[in-house]
């Protein structure tokens, strides 16, 4: 396998500030305690901090997972219960000028993608055990494993979002096939979903809402989360922090990661879902977040505007300390974590799969 020479450099990217709404809550004291880490520096530059690890300056722990069969453009990555890593791809699809009218509507020439869209990867050696999804999905996006190991997809082909079980069938959609909108019945390009262990769940309404929607188990719409005042320019990634009772969001355009109250706390002691309980600004064209142990790992894009380059970023969501963990993979579209701390981050163009170790 090639290794990817890439500078492991190691700069505090932002700091969590939190914003001490909630004085019941039960987050830990140390994301309102991070006001003082305010790394950036007073003109908006971001200071090099180095790092003691002593580790050499490139990465030869990151790879690329040459898969056993060509997939098309991976958009969704997960891992299930049994180690497998799950892509979610649009075969010989991509998203260009074309895709969609100026009402958000799919191109009425693209009908559904005939290929398998869902691949079951072993992790170890990018051996394709299994393809599903054939004659189901029109753009693939956003993929999230949950605690049953039932298999959330949204497609922003035909504004969806759909449950599938354990063996890839699909058992419930969300959203009126084809039919964007802003309604709760409706969604317009949805891009991910977080599912609680209580069946609620979110879905990030996407590339043309600024929304992003909590649902019960059956799709009844029981909290917005968001502020109409500051809103979202395509939320584009959720994390639920559930022992936190935290949902993050990857607020792609603002080029943050915001995290609210989900709302999953039963009894006096909650607080509402929705409320902004922290977040970390100006960190780049941020793309996807997952969790592992309270870290926050995320990948942004290169922003050529503002020179901002490409990376991995750690957050620990309890310091409120962010730091650049790899620099230099571009187009990073979709993140797994394994429960061993592997990270596989899914790139659009390059079309490849590149794990990491994480510890
Ligand atoms: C999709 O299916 C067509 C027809 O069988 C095939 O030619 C093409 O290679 C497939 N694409 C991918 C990415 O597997």
């Amino acid at each position: 396998m090639a290794v990817i020479k890439m500078i492991v450099s190691s700069v505090l990217i932002a700091s969590f500030i939190g914003i001490s709404t909630a004085e019941q809550s039960e987050v830990p004291i140390g994301l309102f305690d991070s006001q003082a880490d305010v790394f950036a520096l007073p003109n908006g530059e971001i200071p090099e901090v180095p790092i003691d690890e002593g580790n050499g300056e490139e990465d030869e722990n990151a790879f690329i997972l040459s898969t056993s069969k060509p997939l098309g453009q991976v958009a969704g990555l997960g891992i299930d219960s049994t180690g497998n890593l799950i892509a979610f791809h649009r075969a010989d699809r991509e998203w260009n000028e074309d895709t969609f009218t100026k009402d958000f509507k799919l191109n009425k020439a693209l009908g559904v993608i005939p290929n398998a869209t869902i691949a079951v990867i072993d992790p170890n050696n990018g051996k394709v055990s299994a393809e599903f999804g054939e004659n189901l999905f029109y753009l693939p996006h956003g993929l999230t494993i949950d605690h049953e190991d039932n298999v959330w997809v949204t497609d922003v082909g035909s504004h969806q979002v759909h449950k599938l079980d354990k063996n890839f069938k699909p058992v419930m959609s969300f959203g009126e096939k084809m039919m964007p909108g802003s309604d709760e019945k409706h969604f317009c390009k949805p891009t991910d979903v977080a599912v609680a262990k209580n069946g609620h769940f979110f879905v990030a309404d996407g590339y043309c809402n600024s929304r992003v929607l909590k649902f019960d188990s059956k799709g009844n719409l029981i909290d917005i989360i968001g502020s109409e005042m500051d809103p979202f320019i395509i939320p584009h990634s959720l994390s639920l922090i559930e022992d936190l009772n935290l949902l993050c969001v990857a607020d792609r355009e603002n080029e943050r990661v915001q995290c609210f109250s989900a709302g999953l706390k039963e009894g006096h002691r909650s607080i509402p879902a929705g409320i902004p309980i922290t977040s970390a600004d100006n960190i780049g064209r941020v793309f996807a977040i997952r969790e592992r142990k309270h870290f926050l790992v995320g990948v942004t894009g290169s922003d050529a505007e503002e020179a901002v380059e490409s990376q991995v970023f750690v957050i620990d969501i309890e310091s409120g300390k962010a730091q650049t963990f790899l620099k230099g993979i571009e187009n990073g579209h979709a993140i797994a974590i394994s429960p061993e701390g592997t990270l596989f981050v899914a790139q659009i163009n390059p079309n490849q799969i590149v794990s990491m170790n994480l510890n």
